[in-house]
């Protein structure tokens, strides 16, 4: 399974695998990954899934649709490196993905 790692602003990390086809979120629920509220479960509705993705990954990804940019903006503190990690689709290219928590979710 695709390994993927989260960081948050402390330098702490941790690395889970997460299954093919579930999302970088739901990967991080169930592994009980601190930063990550995903309070509307994945609808693209409320911006608590909101992580930064390391750069080199950033631009291999698919790119984010219409609805999670203007999503987005409602998180705290968007970057140009943000993503909702709910429409983030694990598949193998994602093996080593690295994402960084935010200092809070909006
Ligand atoms: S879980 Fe609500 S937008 Fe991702």
């Amino acid at each position: 399974m695709p390994k993927i790692t989260f960081k948050d602003l402390s330098g702490n990390s941790k690395t889970i695998e997460i299954e093919n086809g579930l999302s970088v979120m739901e990967g991080a629920i169930q592994n009980d990954i601190s930063g990550i509220d995903a309070d509307c479960g994945g609808g693209m509705a409320c911006a608590t899934c909101h992580v930064y993705v390391e750069e080199k990954w950033f631009d291999n990804l698919p790119k984010a649709e219409d609805a999670e940019v203007d999503m987005i903006d409602m998180a705290h503190e968007p970057k140009k490196n943000s993503r909702l990690s709910c429409q983030l689709i694990i598949t193998d290219e994602l093996n080593g993905l690295v994402v960084a928590t935010p200092e809070k979710q909006s």
